[in-house]
This record gives C-alpha cells, sequence and structure tokens, in this order.
C-alpha cells in the first residue's frame, strides 16, 4: 500500500499540547488545508461547499513514542486503561486519525475548515463529505465515554492582558495567516477561552491546584498561532491568564 498526503493541514495550533482531543468542541480552531497541485484542487473540490462537514483522514504525523500496546489509558478515563480499538488514541498500530470538522470556506483549492483537533502540519489522505441521511445515529450507544463528567472552567484575565489579547487581535491580520486566524477580538479570545476550557492538563497534574508544595507545576502554556498563552490553574475551576508572549 502506498498512500500519499493530499495536502498538509496549517492549523491554530502548531503543538499536541492544548490542541482539544476531539473535533467540534472549539469552534473558532481553524485550520486551512491547500490541497497539491497534482490533485488538481479547483476540480477536486467542486462540490464540496454544498456540505457543512467533512471527514478528514489525517496521520498523527507527530506522534513520538512508537511501541504498540493493545491497551491505552484516554485521558478521559481518569487513569484506567481500554482496548485500543474502543478508543480515538492517536497511539494505534496505523497512526490514522479520522476527524468530523465543518467547512467554513473553500475557495482558491484550499478548504478552510473549523472545530479542529489537527495540529499544523498534519498530513491529510483524504477528505470525504459527511452524509447527515446516513451517517447520523442518533440512537448510538457511546461506550465508556457516556459516563464522564465535564468540569466547567472559569477564565480570569485581568485588564492588562485583555489589552495584549486586544492588539495580539490586531497582529493576526498578516495575510500569510488569514484564512485560518480569527479574524477579531472576539473570536480570537473564544479560541484561547474555549480551547484552555477544555483542561489541556496530562492527568497527573490535576488535583494539586490547592496545594502550595507540589512537585507538579501549574503554570503552562499552549501556543495558539504565533503566540504562548501562559496560565495557572488557580482552583480546579478557574484558570489565571498570565502572559500572552507573541513571535
Ligand atoms: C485523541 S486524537 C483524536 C483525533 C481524531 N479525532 C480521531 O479520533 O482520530 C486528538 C489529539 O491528537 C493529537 N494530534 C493532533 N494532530 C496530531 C498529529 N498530526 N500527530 C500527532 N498527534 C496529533 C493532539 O494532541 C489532539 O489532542
Amino acid at each position: 500500500m502506498h498512500f500519499e498526503p493530499i495536502g498538509h493541514l496549517e492549523s491554530c495550533y502548531p503543538d499536541k499540547f492544548g490542541t482539544p482531543r476531539q473535533p467540534g468542541l472549539v469552534e473558532h480552531s481553524l485550520a486551512r488545508l491547500r490541497i497539491n497541485r497534482k490533485w488538481q484542487p479547483e476540480e477536486a473540490l467542486e462540490g464540496l461547499a454544498g456540505f457543512s462537514h467533512a471527514w478528514v483522514i489525517f496521520v498523527f504525523h507527530k506522534n513520538d513514542n512508537a511501541r504498540y500496546h493493545a491497551k491505552v489509558h484516554p485521558p478521559r478515563l481518569q487513569g484506567e486503561s481500554i482496548g485500543v480499538f474502543a478508543t480515538r488514541s492517536p497511539h494505534r498500530p496505523n497512526p490514522i486519525g479520522l476527524s468530523l470538522v465543518k467547512i467554513h470556506k473553500v475557495e482558491n483549492g484550499a478548504v478552510i475548515l473549523a472545530g479542529v483537533d489537527m495540529v499544523d502540519g498534519t498530513p491529510v489522505l483524504d477528505l470525504k463529505p459527511y452524509l447527515p441521511d446516513i451517517e447520523s445515529q442518533p440512537e448510538a450507544r457511546t461506550g465508556w465515554t457516556g459516563s464522564v463528567p465535564r468540569t466547567d472552567i472559569e477564565i480570569e484575565w485581568g485588564e492588562e492582558r485583555l489589552r495584549d489579547l486586544q492588539n495580539w487581535s490586531v497582529d493576526l491580520q498578516k495575510p500569510s495567516l488569514q484564512g485560518f486566524a480569527p479574524t477579531s477580538f472576539d473570536e480570537l479570545r473564544q479560541l484561547v477561552e474555549g480551547t484552555l476550557a477544555l483542561d489541556p492538563r496530562p492527568l497527573v497534574y490535576r488535583g494539586y491546584e490547592s496545594q502550595r508544595e507540589s512537585k507538579y507545576r501549574k503554570t503552562h502554556a499552549v501556543r495558539f498561532l504565533n503566540g504562548d498563552v501562559h496560565f495557572e490553574f488557580v482552583t480546579d475551576s478557574k484558570i489565571r491568564i498570565l502572559e500572552i508572549k507573541r513571535g
């Protein structure tokens, strides 16, 4: 078997850390897929704009652990393990990902996708329209994922950080980023808040927020486009933004 990517994603998430664990969780997380010339992008994309959603089939090219484990530890299982084929783990016999995303725009041989859970540079193997009449399954059972509680996380900015965010949103209107960067302060704020509110921390870091002496760090940084957002968990349901470093 030989597969060749149809293109590579330019995503608002440069790093794995912070990238949502599933698609559709952060509305303003955008990525651009430019279809390679060889596949005749303009022709190949004809008709796609009539669909609201598409399946993206891609390669987990940034997997760093090559060892195979038949049972894995999904973050939502709070330390327990389960069979790899009952999960969406990136670590599987063939490192292939599948995400259902929104089609934001189709233009100039490229597709802008919204609600992504893929990092920048991800090789895409295929793109297929989502067919709700056939694929939507309202009666579907949710297996072990159904019973997992979610915490609402509040984000505290402070005036200065909001000013930094405002300046950053202006800086993001560079031509090179146009198409997949937030186009306003509100969109950028929703991207950052929506992403951090998913709690990107690995499990071992959780639960130590109120302890002064802890071997686990309480400050973290998630990279969005060209900026790092540094933050800390004040409690397990409250994040304080500490700094925005751009460049
Ligand atoms: C749990 S996977 C789910 C992906 C897809 N929705 C699926 O079910 O196959 C999503 C996570 O994979 C990681 N990831 C995204 N793109 C990647 C890439 N190109 N290489 C390696 N890991 C990636 C990120 O950490 C992200 O949070």
